[in-house]
């Protein structure tokens, strides 16, 4: 039985990886900051999957000094390690480029069959933001490295979709540009099974996105109608947006980085290959089912 290490196992990706490895018989080692989240579920339905892995290990991709043995006894690598929220210690630059190129490192040490990098779609497109610059130069020392390798590109996972529930819950959205950019955005467990296909197969390059198309504006429409409410939405011009965004960066560059992906992804389609079944309206109805018994219990037992 093959070994494959998950790193970022923990997230939202990562957890759906961790419960397809195990549906097709591989034995797991889980690479997490911290083994107590694997406990818990997620905040988009990932699953628990403190149960599914075989070994957990701890540690810090910015910190060398805590991966020492990391691949020891694994036969595959997979990444979905990267840096989604503002952090004030870490940038992209050093945990989705410098710290998988660590991983790496770790893994051609340990003999490592084959390492499979879950990047961007469109990257090529979007090299202006600071993340997808960070994502593709991990891509090159991968694809430089020697190592067997496959890059996974996503365009957005159903998680990033909740935001549009989130702001729905508020009762009104901003959005920029004019709504009419697509995208078919993917659920985590059909990413994980065209991730772990990726692992099995001889593809380099493996683009994913979901079943189904929508424009943004049709995105956010799907949002309000999943929790019963009549769509308020503010479409903001492009050149306004970026307007200010030079004057945020003045401010606080993070910020405005994280703007910038906002921006570039609403300027564009975003449609990649579709792949897998399942449906952003199922999900959005199950996210705000979860929410509204959360919100129950929660009251009920002050
Ligand atoms: N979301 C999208 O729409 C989208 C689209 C295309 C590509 N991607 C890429 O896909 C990957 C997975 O995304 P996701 O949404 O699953 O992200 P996520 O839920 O934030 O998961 C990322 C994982 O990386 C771990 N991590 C971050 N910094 C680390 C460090 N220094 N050392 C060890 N682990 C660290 C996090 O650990 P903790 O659990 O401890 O925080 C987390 O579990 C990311 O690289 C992302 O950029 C995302």
């Amino acid at each position: 039985m093959q070994t494959v290490l998950v790193a970022g196992a923990a997230g939202y990706l990562g957890r759906h990886i961790v419960v397809e490895l195990k549906r097709r018989g591989y034995r797991v080692r889980a690479f997490v900051r911290d083994g107590r989240k694997l406990k818990q579920s997620g905040p988009f339905l990932e699953p628990a999957v403190d149960g599914l892995v075989d070994e957990v290990f701890e540690g810090d991709a910015t910190r060398p000094e805590t991966l020492r043995g990391l691949c020891r006894g694994v036969d595959l690598v997979v990444s979905a390690m990267g840096l989604t929220h503002p952090d004030a210690r870490m940038t992209p630059e050093s945990v989705d480029h410098q710290g998988n190129r660590r991983i790496l490192e770790q893994a051609l040490e340990a003999g490592v069959g084959k390492f499979v990098y879950v990047s961007v779609f469109h990257a090529g497109e979007m090299m202006e933001v600071e993340t997808v610059r960070a994502h593709e130069a991990f891509v090159r020392d991968l694809e430089s490295s020697g190592m067997e390798y496959a890059v996974v590109r996503p365009n957005g996972y159903f998680s990033d979709m909740a935001m549009f529930l989130k702001a729905a819950r508020v009762g009104f959205m901003v959005w920029i540009g004019d709504g009419r950019s697509r995208i078919n955005p993917i659920h985590g467990a059909d990413l994980a099974g065209v991730t772990v296909d990726a692992l099995e197969g001889t593809e380099r390059e493996v683009e994913a996105g979901g079943p189904e198309t929508f424009t943004y504006r049709e995105l956010l429409e799907l949002a309000f109608e999943a929790l019963g409410k009549k769509p308020r939405i503010l479409f903001i011009p492009l050149r306004v947006a970026e307007a200010v965004l030079s004057v945020i960066g003045r401010f606080s560059p993070k910020l405005a980085a994280l703007g910038s992906f906002a921006v570039a992804v609403a300027g564009m389609d975003n449609c990649a290959p579709p792949h897998g079944s399942r449906r952003l309206g199922a999900f959005y109805r199950e996210l705000s089912a979860r929410e509204k018994r959360n919100h129950t219990t929660s009251h009920q037992e002050i």
